[in-house]
């Protein structure tokens, strides 16, 4: 067992932000529900704890940018790696701060565009979705919405300021991740007006928070973002710094997780989120969960992966540098022990609390996730441990 030990009260912490249960909110959090995002509360207290400020913190498996955010306000210099475009979408847009003349032209557009969107299925324009971008979205529910959408597509790709333009996008990927993923419902042109027109109300006031909440931050140093697979994270890909501290999430093994897709009438699968924000798509659900299949040669693919990325992680940290990271198993026996021995291989040591006899984890039930369905067993699935390691 590690010797490396973490006094009660850092435990303590960290444990309260493991636990934390409140609902996602503040800051630009709310621009998208990203799928299995962490609570902004557990990225804050592994921050606070392990790093201080000016540290350099890495989350090489950003998503949709939560550590991130939480990281730049605690003025540490982030970095954050995706193999995802749409997860550097979102998390660009999360952090790019409008200035009052883009804050302007957004509130101007919500009043002179916004109330003109009709339904008109007649409405055409060179934004039209193409093969697989446009798969589905010809179902029962999406197609009433499908042409509101190239509305708004067609009069945002006119605007040539760009942090204006991927503002108006990320706010009608919210509205319609709201109307199509997992819905079952039509949503009449009425409601999308209205949901378009709260969703830029609040990502305006989430936007104005952030901005006051990095008032004593040297906004110059905005974060690093990289669309790369974190096997590629060698020391010259972020500019020879080195790592304090990794806070992170990567892909669960075993789970078949779809970052990429949204569901349309409830199950078929679109490429929606890709055309809406202009991103590449192209790859595969594996592509995305280091090759995560329940099955035995799927899992065996995940340990490679997860090693391989694991060792590049490790190669831009300095030695005694914290790896905190939140993860579920779909079988917590078999998997927990796999994946711990992959951070040993990459060097790696568990740390744990100071005083105990045995290996204590900070684990965390984890309710309505709707990929847990799928499991057959739910005692495991159903909680997320948070590990932390030390590079040796
Ligand atoms: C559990 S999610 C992270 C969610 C994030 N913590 C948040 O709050 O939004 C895991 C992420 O790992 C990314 N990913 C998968 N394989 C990767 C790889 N080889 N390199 C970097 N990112 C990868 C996926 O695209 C996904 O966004």
């Amino acid at each position: 067992m590690s010797s490396l030990h973490l006094d009660k009260s850092t435990w303590d912490l960290l444990q309260s932000g493991v636990n934390n249960r409140e609902r996602i909110k503040g800051l630009t959090h709310l621009f998208y529900k990203y799928p299995a995002r962490f609570s902004p509360a557990f990225a804050a207290s592994a921050i606070e704890c392990l790093s201080k400020p000016a540290d350099v913190v890495l989350d090489p498996y950003m998503g949709g940018g939560t550590s991130i955010i939480e990281g730049w306000v605690r003025n540490r210099k982030m970095i954050g790696c995706d193999i995802n475009e749409l997860s550097r979408f979102v998390a660009q847009c999360k952090t790019t701060l409008l200035s009052t003349s883009d804050t302007a032209q957004i509130v101007s557009w919500k009043q002179t565009f916004l109330p003109k969107i009709r339904y008109d299925n007649k409405y055409r324009l060179p934004t039209i979705p193409t093969g697989r971008y446009g798969n589905n979205l010809e179902l029962t529910q999406s197609r009433f919405t499908k042409p509101l959408v190239e509305q708004v597509l067609g009069d945002i790709v006119q605007i040539d300021r760009k942090p204006v333009a991927n503002f108006l996008r990320m706010a009608l990927l919210k509205t319609a991740q709201l109307a199509w993923d997992g819905r079952k419902q039509r949503v009449s042109a009425e409601d999308f007006r209205k949901r378009l027109d709260t969703n830029l109300t609040v990502m305006l006031q989430g936007m104005d928070e952030f901005k006051s909440a990095l008032i004593n931050v040297d906004k110059r140093k905005s974060p690093k973002l990289l669309c790369q697979s974190a096997e590629n994270l060698r020391p010259s890909l972020i500019d020879n710094q080195k790592v304090d501290l990794v806070v992170t999430s990567p892909p669960y093994p075993g789970v078949h997780m779809l970052y990429h897709r949204w569901q349309i009438d409830g199950r078929k699968e679109s490429a929606a989120p890709y055309w809406i924000a202009d991103c590449e798509d192209g790859k595969g659900t594996d592509y995305y969960t280091f090759g995560g299949r329940q099955t035995r040669a799927g899992v065996d693919k995940y340990f490679e992966i997860a090693e391989r990325t694991h060792r590049a992680i490790r190669s831009v940290m300095k030695t005694g540098a914290y790896f905190v990271q939140l993860i579920a198993f779909n079988n917590k026996s078999s998997q927990l022990p796999r994946y711990l021995n992959c951070m040993a291989n990459a060097g790696f040591d568990e740390v744990n609390l100071a005083g105990s006899s045995r290996m204590r984890r900070l684990w965390r039930k984890v309710p309505n996730r709707k990929w847990y369905t799928r499991f057959t067993d739910t005692s495991n699935s159903s909680k997320e441990v948070a590990l932390i390691h030390k590079a040796i």
